[in-house]
């Protein structure tokens, strides 16, 4: 399994990627593939940061961080993460986020958000938000709502995150 940067070619495997990926998920509203195809468009969107796990030549997950700001701070955002069913619980995702982050690390991004479920993230060493002073921007159980420090000499930042407006929230 290699972990690569997507390319255009790559656009309609990862769009089925992320669609049969979370015909699975614990919480879905059927678009996560549609919300990628929208924030390619967007200035959020880091080509560096949207990866593709490669095993036979056949794409097996996609990870994508975009840029989100918190205050006057531009940091990332975590979404969406998908691997095939057949290949999960494999460490793919893991594998993929920890690319991820190393290159995020190289592009000099402090801090990324996500939100989603502890036991996948917190592995990866996200905690709750709130323990930076970061704040989503609906309402959540604080534990959903992570962030991980990527620099350990980043500042403290306090403040709301404001996502892309494909994620569609105000
Ligand atoms: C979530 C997802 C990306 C994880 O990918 P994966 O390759 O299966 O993850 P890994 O094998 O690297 O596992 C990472 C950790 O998360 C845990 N985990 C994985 N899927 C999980 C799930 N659905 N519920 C709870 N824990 C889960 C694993 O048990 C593992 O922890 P462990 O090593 O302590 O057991 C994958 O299951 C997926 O595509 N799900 C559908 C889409 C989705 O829900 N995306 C995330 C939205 S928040």
């Amino acid at each position: 399994m290699k972990i690569r940067q997507e390319n255009r070619k790559d656009y309609g495997e990862v769009y089925n990627v992320i669609k049969q990926a979370f015909l699975s998920a614990e919480h879905s509203d059927g678009t996560e593939q549609d919300l990628v195809v929208a924030l390619r468009k967007g200035v959020s969107f880091i080509p560096d940061l949207s990866l593709v796990s490669v095993e036979n030549n056949k794409i097996i997950g996609h990870i994508l961080f975009t840029k989100i700001t918190i205050g006057s701070n531009v940091e990332l955002a975590l979404a969406p993460l998908s691997v095939l069913p057949d290949y999960q619980k494999r460490g793919i995702g893991s594998a993929l986020i920890t690319e991820g982050h190393r290159i995020a690390k190289t592009l000099g991004y402090d801090y990324s958000v996500v939100l989603g479920n502890p036991r996948v993230y917190g592995k990866a060493g996200y905690v709750p938000a709130s323990t930076y002073g970061i704040k989503p921007p609906f309402a959540v159980r604080d534990e959903n709502f992570m962030a991980i420090k990527l620099n350990r000499d980043a500042k403290t930042l306090e403040g709301v995150v404001k996502y892309d407006n494909a994620f569609g929230i105000d």
